[in-house]
């Protein structure tokens, strides 16, 4: 095994592994480029049940299922506070760009959002039926405790 496989290779290669033990596979691709997560989907549509982007942040408006039943999404967005940018405080992200030096960058605290999706899979055949994308407010759970609550 290389120190660095393709992950397409890799890919291909663990979910023959896994549908000889289920066909219910749910890929998690943590990647930067929508073109490397739709080639992903594509590759892998009808071998698994659904294959979801993650890593951007931003949630995408593009969830759909594929003609082979498997449900698709290049990124499901993030769950945390969006006055932001990806999360932690805007003004030193925004220094950072500008002047090049390093900075801290505390986690921001308002506009909390809750994103992802639902997505209903038949069991026997290990095929997506719907892919629902959610993004709702939630109360900082700093403020309200642990469990964050839809507003
Ligand atoms: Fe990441």
């Amino acid at each position: 095994m290389a120190p660095l496989d393709n992950p397409f290779e890799a890919a291909l290669s663990l979910v023959e592994d896994l549908r000889k033990e289920t066909p219910l596979i749910l890929l998690d691709f943590h990647a930067e480029a929508t073109s490397e997560k739709i080639a992903m989907g594509r590759m892998l549509d009808g071998k698994v049940s659904a294959v979801v982007g993650t890593h951007t942040h931003v949630q995408t408006a593009d969830e759909q299922i594929f003609p082979g039943g498997t449900a698709f999404i290049c990124d499901v967005g993030f769950n945390g506070a969006h006055e932001s940018v990806l999360g932690r405080e805007i003004q030193p992200v925004i220094r950072r760009f500008i002047d090049y030096m390093p900075q801290r960058f505390p986690v921001a605290k308002n506009l909390w959002r809750l994103n992802g999706v639902v997505i209903e899979i038949d069991n026997d055949a290990g095929k997506s039926t719907s892919i629902e994308r959610l993004s709702y407010p939630v109360e900082n759970p700093d403020a309200a405790g642990s469990e964050p609550k839809k507003v």
